[in-house]
Order: structure tokens, then sequence, then C-alpha cells
């Protein structure tokens, strides 16, 4: 028995909320792990009022360092070595995985080691949960990267109440169905008591792919499994509860934010770095082949060449955070992205007027913030995304009752914000037409649209998220105790 001090209420991700970055001076320094998880969590676990454990990767190669404190928060790292973020991480989770989630974009690649290696990481995982977790704590397992913790937590620790939260897509059957180790990660899954997606069709696809997959029977948000007599990960029966609870931001902190003078000071100097122009149009996402940049991009550099837009009066601020760096399909993305930009600017912009500003760089919320205040369109125009943070952000920080918000149909986001220029992002002569719409509408028409998006971030925070999930992992149906998956 460890003398391990144990916790109430615990939290997997594959990272934790900070990354530890070495210098190259051999200097550390701890910042905030990039992406909408961390940003959502982070937020939820500042007002949480008791103790709690985050059980992550710390951002690096090798050993991992000693569990520290963060707050209240105790920190729990997991070490990964270079191989195993090579083909878990990098491989597993975001070169078969992501694609396959995502609508297959690009194409997902399928190797045996991945699998294995994503097996031994997830218990891994499991093992470190059962570690620090009191008797019969709470234990809210995030994303795709853990699909297999929640069975391997149940199989060593069934007095535990787990849920999941999967904060992208999940696939409708007909993808999901592609991938060889389908019925192991259902079965991991349905370890958990409550899982939670973004959208009631994520939670269809699940309840479709447990039906079509492992034969399990679904009712409304209920799904039963029979269990298998195969002595496998989670052979177990289960009754499990799927339903979607969509994600958002800290709505009030996030206004404040954007309302300090530090930060409006910060925009009017953006503004005016940029040649104070009529109109500022603005990107911000990591640089993934999901988000929809290229498509964007060839949209602006048309409405540029067709003279609909001028780089006199209009310029375009794309912000792209480096992401997942050694993934084949995100450097062919960024090398395609770069191309396009330099095509652009060197085919419109003239001196003094620069059609495309594009950084390839990452910034903290308060930057962030004053960028938003400076939009007057926000483009988030992704191929398939989760949820799409930025969206909420963006419309947060402009209670000026000022801007325009682009949004694709194929986020989250989309089912919640109906009052966004909505965006077909594949078809590029539509999506010239609506960000021309959303320059050129009237401000009492956008002030219209921009009160009704903001209301409704307003009204569903991430407190509003975090208390949701949280009760319908207390009210599902397999109670502690029972039915371990063995
Ligand atoms: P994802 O989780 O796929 O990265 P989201 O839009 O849901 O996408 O969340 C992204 C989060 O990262 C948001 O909180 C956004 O403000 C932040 N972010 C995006 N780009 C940058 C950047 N260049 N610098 C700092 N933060 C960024
Ligand atoms: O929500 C999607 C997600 O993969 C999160 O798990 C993660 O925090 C974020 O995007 C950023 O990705 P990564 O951790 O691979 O840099």
């Amino acid at each position: 028995m460890s003398s391990q001090q144990t916790y109430d209420f615990v939290i997997a991700a594959n990272r934790l909320p900070v990354d530890r970055h070495v210098h190259p001076d051999g200097s550390t320094e701890w910042r905030t792990a990039p992406g909408g998880l961390v940003t959502a969590m982070d937020s939820v676990m500042r007002g949480w009022e008791s103790g709690a454990a985050w059980v992550g990767w710390a951002g690096f190669p090798g050993e991992a360092p000693e569990p520290f404190d963060d707050g209240k928060l105790r920190l729990h790292p997991v070490p990964l070595s270079g191989k195993e973020l090579s083909d878990y991480y990098e491989g597993f989770s975001n070169d078969t995985l992501w694609p396959l989630y995502h609508d297959v974009i690009v194409a997902p690649t399928f190797h045996r080691s991945w699998f294995t290696c994503y097996r031994t990481i997830n218990q891994r995982f499991a093992d470190a949960v059962c570690e620090v977790a009191a008797e019969g704590a709470q234990v809210w397992i995030h994303d795709y990267q853990l699909q297999l913790v929640p069975a391997m937590v149940r199989d060593q620790r069934p007095d535990l109440r787990i849920g999941w939260f999967n904060h992208i897509p999940f696939p409708p059957v007909e993808l999901f169905a592609q991938l060889p180790w389908r019925a192991t990660v259902l079965r991991g899954l349905l370890g958990a008591d409550f899982l939670g997606f973004q959208r009631p069709d994520d939670a269809r696809n699940f309840a479709r792919s447990c039906r079509a997959v492992l034969g399990a029977t679904t009712k409304g948000d209920k799904v039963e499994w029979a269990g298998a007599d195969d002595g496998r990960l989670g052979a177990a029966p289960r009754t499990v509860r799927a339903a979607a609870v969509p994600i958002s931001i800290d709505a009030s902190g996030f206004r404040e934010l954007a309302d300090s003078p530090e930060v409006q000071a910060r925009a009017e100097e953006i503004r005016e770095s940029l040649g104070d122009p009529d109109v500022v149009l603005l990107g911000v996402d990591r640089l993934d082949y999901t988000k929809g940049i290229r498509h964007r991009l060839r949209a602006i550099g048309e409405l540029f060449e067709d003279g609909e837009i001028s780089p006199d009066q209009v310029t375009f601020v794309q912000v792209a955070t480096p992401s997942r760096e050694r993934v084949e399909a995100y450097r062919t993305l960024r090398e395609q992205i770069e191309g396009m930009v330099g095509r652009i600017n060197g085919d419109v912009s003239h001196l003094g007027a620069t059609a495309v500003h594009y950084l390839h760089q990452s910034y903290g919320r308060e930057e962030m913030a004053a960028l938003f205040q400076v939009a007057d369109v926000m483009l988030v125009t992704p191929l398939r995304d989760g949820m799409n943070l930025v969206a909420k952000e963006y419309v947060t920080a402009r209670h000026d009752g000022g801007g325009a918000l682009v949004l694709s149909e194929f986020t989250g986001a989309a089912e919640e914000m109906p009052q966004a220029y909505r965006c077909n992002p594949h078809d590029i002569a539509g999506l010239k037409e609506t960000i021309l719409q959303a320059i050129r509408d009237e401000p009492a028409e956008k002030e219209r649209r921009m009160r009704g998006l903001r209301r409704r971030v307003r009204k569903h925070d991430v407190q509003t998220w975090a208390q949701d999930f949280l009760a319908g992992l207390a009210a599902a149906p397999e109670k502690p105790g029972r039915g371990g998956s063995k």
C-alpha cells in the first residue's frame, strides 16, 4: 500500500495544464499547455473548492518530474519516452484517431505497433489514476488519447465513479468501423459510467457504433452491453449513459480581461501597427488541417484578386499556433499555408498595405483578447471541429457590440450559435459571399447577431458545462461498486 496522498476528484488528460519548456541554455519554464481542453479545465479548476489531482504528460519526453502543486491542484506527471511520444501521441492519437474522428480529411494511418503503445500508455495513465484516487472518488477522463482508461481504471477500482468527455467529434459508424481496434476502443469507453460528447450527433454516433460493433442495445441516452466471456479488457456487462454536454469558456473572466484598460490599450496599439485599416479580418487556430485555414486563405486571396476588397482598406491577420510539428500532415500543411500567404502577399500587397499578416506563434490570453477586440470580422472556418472555443471567446471579447462572426457549419459551436454568419468552407464561392456579407452588413444587423451570440455564451459558460457533466456523472445508472469489467 503506498503512502501516496489520495483525492476525491481526479482528472486524467493527455496533457497537464502546464508544459515544461527547456530553453537552449538549459533553463526551464512552465507555460500554459495549448488547446481548448486545457483552456476549459483550467478555468473550471481555478474555481474548485476542495483539493483535486490532475494526471497528465508534462509536455517533454523522458523522465517525468515529481508530482507538484499548482494552487489547490496536485499535478501528477506521467512519463513518455521519445519512442512512446512518437507511437502513442504523434502516431496512434494524432495520425490514426485524429484524422479518423475528423471526417478523414487526411487519410488515417493504421499501425499495429502504434496501437500496442497506445494500450501501454493508457494502462500507465490508468495506474496513475488508481494510485491517487481516494475510495469512491470521482474520476474525469478526457479525450481521444485516453479511450481505454475508463475500463482499465474500472478493472482495478470498481469503487470509483468514472466519467469521460470527448473534446473532439465522435465519427459516424461508417468511418469508425475502419478502425481495426474498434471493439477494444468501445469496450474501453464503456468502462465509464457517463460519457459526454460535444453534440447530440456525436453521442448518437457512439451509440450506433456500440450497436453495430458490439451488438449493444440503446434506448434514449442509455447504452447496455451484455459483456463478453473472453477475459479481455472491459468484459463485464455494462449499462452507461452517453449524452451531449457542449463545452464552453469562462465568459465572465474573459469579458473582464477584454475590458481591462491594458487590453484596450493593446488593442489600439495593434490596430495602429496594422496601419489602421477600415476592416481587420482575423483567424486564430492551432495550425491543424481540420481548421480550414487553406480554404479561408483561398477565399480571401480570391477576394483580393477580384478587387472585391483592397489591401488599402482590408487586412487579414492569421495567428496559427504551432502544433504536432513532427507529424507529416502538419508539416505539409505548414508549407502549403506559408506558400499561400507568400503568393497572396506577393500578388496583391504593396508597400504600406499588407494583405495577409501571418503569425506562427503562441500568445498569452491578454494578447488574444486584444486581437479579438481589433477583429471586425472573425473567421472560424473549420472543416470539422468538436466545438471551437475561439468562436465563443471572440463574441465574449466584443462586448462593445461590434464585430461579426463567420462560422463553419461543421463546428460544434454552430449548433449553439445560429446568429453567426454561417458558412460551408468547402464552398469557396459561398465562403467569399459570406465574408463580404459580414463586412458589408449594416452595423445594426451585426449588433443584433452579436447580442444573441454573447447571450448564449454567457448563459452556457464553462462552469455550466462542468456542472452539467458532473450532474450527468452523478445520475449515471451504474452505481459505484457494481460491475467491475472482468
Ligand atoms: P483546439 O482545442 O482544437 O485547439 P479550440 O478553438 O477549441 O481549438 O481552443 C483553442 C484554444 O487555444 C482557445 O482558447 C484559443 O484562444 C487558444 N489559442 C489558439 N491559438 C492561440 C495562439 N496562437 N496563442 C495562444 N492561444 C491560442
Ligand atoms: O481537444 C483536442 C485536443 O487534442 C486536446 O486534447 C488538446 O489539448 C488540444 O487539442 C491540443 O492538442 P495537443 O495536445 O496535441 O497539442
